[in-house]
């Protein structure tokens, strides 16, 4: 495999996000976004609690506000042309209202070293890291969420001319689902009753956050990102199956589909109904959007299986454990044919849309030795869920561009620092960036024209 074979076009880049990386969590002006808080000791009755493992904190992860050029030359040397980031909005806009000149400067310098370097910048505007100040007047189960992200948006897109490719939010299923269901994520909200909210919330705000940069320059390339994950049943048992596609419901078609103008796939689960009372007049219509991309994450396959003792979706999901593969420092199994199996589940949509994959990457416990850092393991990861994205596109799948996850070792929100994603090791107390041996992989992959299998 060569990665020519995926067309001269094609756009090879690795992915961060500012809360992962930034550490800087209150410099030069900087608010306090929902996971600065989360980090922190929640004071209880006999002693704090952690949310976060090992009480890591977000706030001395790898230094991108300070080491940014070094770690856009890192990405250059491995030859990615492209440069995915996100915004941290308590940058631009502490509390959520005034403008913070300073936030303003740092990512101009960076967007410019990115020109600078002739790597093409790919922002994201929302990668979880909601200023806090908005999080009080109800974050995203408030509706007021369109006109704050608006402000920001604006804001952005305004200062920020030089960039052409922008995404609207990262992955929504996930930070509603975690933060506003399960609690387990910032703000820590639990419940159908936030969740519905702040899902609807989200899937309004990428139909309207569209149109509002597309009227500031209709030439921008302007996509959202989605978390995708492919989705079995244990075995063939009618139950199972059942139970599966509830799942599949639930991870893959609930945050897409209204985007796509389906609407919330509520006749196959009844409990959505519930939906009903959020949704306004215009609603369905605002979310449908014509994106021009589709951003496709995704790293596993998931397993299910019918459960009687949970009350409204009957589902139960089968640990990675429990089952015979490889699996990740996340507990995540490795199964290359998932990518091409989600590639497939949204082709099969046939929405005209192309896909780009915003991320994909495995999480290892690498460690340096003598300078290097022997992830065997990561490259063969990369080149089997190459390989699936190869035969993909050879099916004629309108697949645009690969973005690994991650450029470099970052803060994995709930668990801390122990997975590291990066193509480049970072020794958090040093702040040492060592190239992993799967950056030396992606190096000649993306430089010679040599085959890599
Ligand atoms: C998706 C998220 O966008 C990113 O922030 C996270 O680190 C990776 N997946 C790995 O879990």
């Amino acid at each position: 495999m060569k990665s020519k074979d995926f067309g001269e076009t094609f756009y090879w880049g690795a992915a961060i996000s500012a809360a992962q990386t930034e550490s800087a969590a209150l410099a030069n002006g900087k608010g306090i976004s929902i996971w600065d808080e989360f980090c922190e000791a929640q004071k209880g009755f006999f002693k704090s609690k952690f949310r976060i493992k090992s009480k890591h904190h977000l706030n001395y992860s790898s230094d991108f506000y300070v080491h940014y050029k070094t770690d856009i030359d890192l990405l250059k040397s491995m030859g990615f042309k492209h440069f995915r980031f996100s915004i941290a909005w308590s940058r631009i806009l502490p509390e959520g209202e005034t403008i913070n000149q300073q936030g303003i400067a740092f990512y101009q310098e960076v967007i410019q070293y990115c020109i600078d370097c002739e790597i093409e910048p790919w922002v994201t505007l929302y990668h979880w890291d909601l200023p806090a100040a908005l999080e009080k007047k109800g974050g995203w189960t408030n509706r007021a969420i369109l006109d704050w992200f608006a402000l920001y948006a604006d804001v952005c897109v305004r200062h920020f001319s030089k960039v052409k490719h922008w995404m609207v939010l990262n992955e929504p299923s996930v930070f509603v689902g975690a933060g506003y269901f399960f609690g387990i994520h910032a703000p820590g909200k639990k419940g159908f009753y936030n969740f519905f909210k702040a899902m609807h919330h989200a899937n309004l705000c990428i139909g309207y956050i569209y149109r509002i940069i597309k009227n500031i320059n209709p030439d921008l390339h302007v996509g959202s990102t989605f978390s995708f994950t492919y989705v079995e049943s244990i075995d063939a048992q009618p139950k199972n199956l059942k139970a599966a596609k509830t799942a599949n419901l639930l991870i893959n078609r609930l945050f897409f589909e209204p985007i796509i103008g389906l609407g919330y796939p509520k006749e196959d689960l009844k409990i959505l109904y519930q939906i009903e009372k959020h949704i306004q007049a215009g609603d369905v219509e605002l979310m449908k959007t014509n994106l021009d991309f589709i951003g496709v994450q995704t790293y596993t396959r998931e397993m299910f299986k019918h459960n009687a003792l949970n009350p409204f979706l009957k589902i139960k999901q089968v640990p990675a454990q429990h089952r015979t593969n490889e699996l990740t420092a996340m507990n995540w199994e490795i199964f290359p044919p998932s990518i091409y199996h989600v590639l497939k589940m949204i082709d099969n949509y046939q929405t005209g849309i192309p896909m780009v994959i915003t991320e994909n990457g495995i999480a290892l416990m690498d460690e340096v030795e003598n300078g290097v850092v022997r992830d065997a393991q990561r490259i063969e990861y990369f080149k089997n869920h190459l390989k699936q994205v190869k035969r993909a596109k050879s099916e004629g799948m309108d697949i645009r561009g690969y973005f690994a996850w991650s450029l470099m070792d970052n803060f994995e929100w709930a668990e801390g620092y122990h997975p590291r994603f990066g193509l480049v090791h970072i020794d958090f107390e040093t702040k040492e960036r060592t190239l992993k041996n799967s950056g030396h992989w992606f190096r000649s992959f993306l430089k010679t024209d040599e085959s890599q299998d």
